[in-house]
C-alpha cells in the first residue's frame, strides 16, 4: 500500500489547483487531506456540511465530490478574491452556498444551526470560537481539522497552541478523537 491517490480527482479540482497556483495563495489544503475529506463526505448522505475557510475551493471540490445529491454544503471565507476562484469553478453546484463572511460574525449569526460534517480550516472553529462550532455538530457528526503536524509556516508559539487545542478536543466527553499522521496531520472526531 502507498499513499498515492489512485482514484479520480474531482472534475473541477485541477482547474482550481492551476488557478490557485497562479493566484499565489499560500495556504492550500493538501491533496491527501482532500481525498480523506471526500471519503468521509460520502459517509453522510443527505447531510448538512460546513467548511470554515473556503480559500480557493480546493477542499470544497473534494467534499462536494463525496457528497450525494441531497446533501448541502455551506463554505465561507473573508477573502473575496479567493472566493471568486471557488465561485468560477464550483458556483454552478446547487448543493453549495459560498459565503463571504468574517468567521466570528458568521459563527455568531449561525449559532443555532446543526451540521453532520464540519471541516474547520480557519481560525474560527479551531483556535477561536471552538465551543460554539462544536455545539453545531449533530450526534454522529464529523469534525475534521488539518495542519496539526508542525508546519514550516507556523509562527512562534503556534506549536503550544496546537498542542493545547488537541488536549482540549480530547477532554470533551462527547467527542471521540483520532489523530492521524496523514498529510499535514489530520484530526477526525465524531460527536457521540
Ligand atoms: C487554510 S486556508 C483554507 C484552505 C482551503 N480550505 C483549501 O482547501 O485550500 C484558511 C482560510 O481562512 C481564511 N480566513 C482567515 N481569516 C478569516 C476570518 N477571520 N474569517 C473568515 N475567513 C478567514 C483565509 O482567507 C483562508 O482562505
Amino acid at each position: 500500500m502507498t499513499e498515492e491517490i489512485n482514484q479520480n480527482y474531482p472534475p473541477a479540482y485541477l482547474k482550481i489547483d492551476a488557478a490557485t497556483q497562479a493566484s499565489g495563495f499560500t495556504m492550500p489544503s493538501d491533496p491527501l487531506t482532500c481525498s480523506l475529506l471526500r471519503t468521509l463526505a460520502a459517509a453522510k448522505p443527505g447531510g448538512k456540511f460546513l467548511e470554515l475557510g473556503t480559500g480557493t475551493g480546493l477542499a470544497t471540490a473534494w467534499i462536494l465530490d463525496g457528497m450525494d445529491g441531497e446533501a448541502t454544503l455551506v463554505s465561507f471565507d473573508n477573502d473575496a478574491t479567493l472566493l471568486a476562484i471557488a465561485r468560477e469553478f464550483l458556483g454552478e453546484d446547487r448543493r453549495l452556498s459560498l459565503v463571504e463572511a468574517d468567521g466570528e460574525a458568521w459563527v455568531q449569526a449561525n449559532a443555532g444551526q446543526k451540521f453532520d460534517y464540519i471541516f474547520a480550516d480557519t481560525w474560527h472553529g479551531k483556535y477561536l470560537l471552538l465551543d460554539e462550532v462544536l455545539a453545531m455538530l449533530n450526534p454522529g457528526g464529523l469534525y475534521i481539522v488539518d495542519d496539526m503536524l508542525p508546519q514550516p509556516n507556523w509562527p512562534e508559539g503556534h506549536a503550544e497552541k496546537a498542542a493545547n487545542f488537541v488536549k482540549y478536543l480530547e477532554s470533551q466527553s462527547d467527542l471521540l478523537v483520532s489523530k492521524l499522521h496523514w498529510a499535514t496531520g489530520v484530526i477526525v472526531a465524531v460527536k457521540r
